[in-house]
């Protein structure tokens, strides 16, 4: 489907953007693992986070408060405990979080066997990164390729390892943590650098024995199971992250975004933003659920020069590297991005896609092997993209036609529902429609 952003007035009010995906996968996925019921408030209704959804339930989990008609304000997780997922066959969808997270707490089951499978775009992202390392805690996984989906697992008798990620990675991470729970021993995982820790506050938070020891995190057995009991999901801050740089880009614009988790380890956009010279305030708000903190965003149309984002940020700044690519445009000077691998294994070869899509409204951009390097000050011109089935090109696509001279055609808009149901709904508020 395509849909035309023409170049628009200011942006301008408030919203609360959906609730977090990294959080709600977690949060449905824990509260299987828990006994008893957790209460989740705000659970994300995206494609996403319903293929989670259904993965828990198909492990014999009963979920109440997700139907066909949508997801209900707070949804409800009776789980089966760390060692009772039943045998199932797992759609992912495109859910690269569910596709590495869950494999890790199947390959401890005391019996039964799984298949991880998912849409074409899952098919191409790799799976190697967790089934070295749970192979190494003495699981039984097999892979097409030895590299690629569709997973098998098999339960087995699983023993702690430490284990350094060769790249950081939360999914990676998470995965191991998980296997931890339902293995013999202590777990330990330490990355190069640190990236997201939602499953290691909502695991201490059920209850689980967790420290960050070692530069890493260690996950000690527990007697007994985990609870959870109650989680509030915090608003997406990659979400906030299209209208925080769309108000940037298009002048005379302000909006305020509330209810945003700002986790520091998500919210390395803000520190390149500040460095680019633009004006946006952070507001805290205290902490909702999972130890999560939350705050307000605003944004003001700022005047931007270029910077430079080096691999110490990445993991903190991940999904909004495309973003940093597209304030980069309209910024005064070059910017440059390195040690950015890592966003050639997303939805899409994200270095490609946002070259393409950029390149295609008029940028001078280059790619390159790790990050691309972006020529400043032209702004764009527009023109069509294509979001190749990936969400966060999609939306930048639609950021840079308001912001764009004559305005961008985005084919595949509809990816937008992976991450954010209600985009264009949201933008239509923010523009005053
Ligand atoms: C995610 C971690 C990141 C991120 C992805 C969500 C998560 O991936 O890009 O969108 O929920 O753990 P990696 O862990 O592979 O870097």
């Amino acid at each position: 489907m395509g849909r035309r952003f023409d170049p628009s007035g200011a942006l301008g009010g408030s919203l609360r953007p959906p609730s977090d995906k990294s959080i709600s996968h977690r949060a449905a996925l824990i509260g299987a693992i828990a006994e008893g019921e957790t209460a989740i408030q705000g659970y994300l209704d995206s494609a996403d986070t319903r293929a989670t959804i259904a993965a828990v339930r198909a492990l014999g989990a009963e979920v109440e408060g997700v139907g066909p008609g949508g997801v209900e304000p707070t949804i409800r997780v009776r789980g089966v405990g760390l060692r009772g997922a039943k045998q199932a066959r797992i759609d992912v969808g495109n859910a690269g979080t569910l596709l590495r997270l869950l494999p890790g707490w199947l390959a401890g089951q005391p019996e039964g066997s799984w298949t991880l499978d998912g849409d074409d775009s899952i098919r191409r992202r790799p799976v190697d990164r967790i089934v070295a390392p749970l192979r190494a805690m003495g699981a039984k996984v097999s892979c097409r390729e030895d590299r690629l989906p569709p997973l098998e697992v098999e339960g087995a008798e699983l023993h702690g390892i430490e284990y350094v990620l060769p790249v950081a990675s939360a999914q990676v991470k998470s995965c191991l943590l998980f296997a931890g729970l339902v293995a013999e021993g202590e777990t330990w995982v330490g990355e190069p650098l640190g990236s997201r820790d939602h499953t290691e506050r909502m695991l201490s938070d059920a209850g689980a024995h967790v420290a960050w020891l070692r530069g890493g995190v260690q996950l000690r057995p527990i007697e007994g199971h985990l609870e959870l009991l109650q989680v509030a999901i915090p608003a997406d801050f990659s979400s906030a992250a299209f209208f925080l740089v769309a108000a940037l880009l298009v002048p005379g614009s302000e909006v305020e975004l509330q209810g945003v988790g700002t986790n520091p380890t998500r919210t390395g956009l803000l520190a390149v933003l500040e460095r680019m010279g633009a004006e946006v305030e952070v507001t805290p708000a205290g902490k909702s659920g999972s130890s999560e903190p939350v705050g307000t965003l605003r944004a003001r149309a700022s005047r931007l020069r270029g910077t430079e984002v080096t691999a110490k940020e990445v993991p903190q700044a991940i999904d909004e590297l495309p973003l940093i690519a597209l304030a980069a445009c309209f910024a005064e000077g070059e910017t440059t991005i390195s040690g950015a691998e890592e966003l050639r294994r997303k939805e899409s070869d994200r270095i490609a896609t946002t070259c393409a899509a950029l390149s295609a409204l008029g940028a001078t951009v280059e790619p390159l092997e790790d990050g691309m390097r972006i020529e400043g000050g032209g702004g764009l011109r527009g023109g069509a993209i294509e979001a190749g089935g990936d969400h966060r090109i999609a939306m930048m696509g639609a950021v840079a036609g308001l912001a764009s001279r004559d305005g961008v055609e985005v084919e595949g808009i509809e990816a937008a529902a992976v991450s954010y149901p209600g985009f264009e709904a949201d933008l239509a508020s923010l523009l005053g429609a």
